[in-house]
């Protein structure tokens, strides 16, 4: 019998044949939706330079918003497979139950892999049904956990008291719990604070890999997020908008320092 990969094993295993940890933000500034051609093309041409050098693309609404997710963006996905690449969507699903699983029938539907989902939702009517539609396909959802703003302070920081017990938690180690519990395929830290990555870390193990977004227009370090523990970089225009991004992204991929 022939067992089917998961999302997790799935990228897990790209990234340790190509030897990268860097997943490609495919995101570029506002186009005329007049000239989306233009945009497509230059999409295409940074996913084919840089994809020997990258393990994962996501998608956000920088391509779905002007390209159409069954348009454009689906071809860019198929063109990402092709390459052996997974495919991920930054949709940040924070709605009802029933809007989230939509959702990810859409985007599953469309090919991508993996969806990135707010835990602020909760479990019950709020972020099962889209995991369930997710682990039934072998696809994966990724949590926020810590995002990258310097605003994210005032919800992933923020400290929960017990009324009963007066105990204290931070919200994020609460979400890395979560992640825990609810088989989250991967939590996203930002790079942009690397001892979030480590006291995350500390949560999560080697169970639920930490994705970091924020490395170079944000201000992150990727050797730093790597070693407070990030297992996989988010990087867009660090790539996407440099002179050279095949070089960029093949620099980023190695660690400067061991
Ligand atoms: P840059 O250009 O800053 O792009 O390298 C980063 C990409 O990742 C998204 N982003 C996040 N996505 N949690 C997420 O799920 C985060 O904390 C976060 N920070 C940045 C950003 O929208 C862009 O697509």
């Amino acid at each position: 019998m022939i067992t089917k990969l998961r999302f997790k094993q799935r990228i897990e295993e790209t990234s340790r044949k190509r030897k990268t940890d860097v997943v490609l933000a495919l995101d570029f500034p506002y186009h005329d939706p007049k000239n989306r051609d233009a945009l497509f093309s230059k999409a295409q041409t940074v996913l084919d330079a840089v994809s020997q050098y990258v393990c994962a693309v996501k998608f956000n609404h920088h391509l779905i918003l002007p390209l159409g997710t069954f348009d454009g963006v689906q071809t860019l996905v198929n063109r990402a497979h092709d390459k052996g690449l997974q495919a991920i969507v930054d949709c940040k699903a924070n709605d009802i139950g029933n809007t989230n699983q939509i959702i990810g029938e859409y985007y599953f539907a469309a090919g991508f892999d993996a969806l990135i989902a707010n835990p602020f939702v909760g479990w019950e009517e709020g972020l099962k049904p889209i995991f369930n539609v997710a682990h039934k396909q072998d696809r994966g959802v990724i949590l926020l956990t810590y995002m990258s703003h310097k605003g994210a302070v005032e919800g992933y920081g923020q400290t929960i008291i017990n009324p009963q017990t007066e105990s204290r938690i931070a919200q994020y180690v609460a979400f890395a719990k979560k992640a825990l519990r609810w088989k989250a395929d991967g939590a996203v830290v930002g790079a942009t604070m690397p001892e979030k990555i480590g006291e995350i870390h500390d949560v999560l193990g080697e169970d639920v890999p930490i994705y970091s977004p924020g490395v170079g227009a944000q201000g992150g370090k990727a050797d730093d997020a790597r070693r407070a523990g990030a297992r996989f970089l988010i990087v867009g225009r660090e790539i996407t908008q440099a002179q050279n991004p095949a070089e960029t992204a093949r620099r980023l991929s190695v660690m400067e320092t061991t």
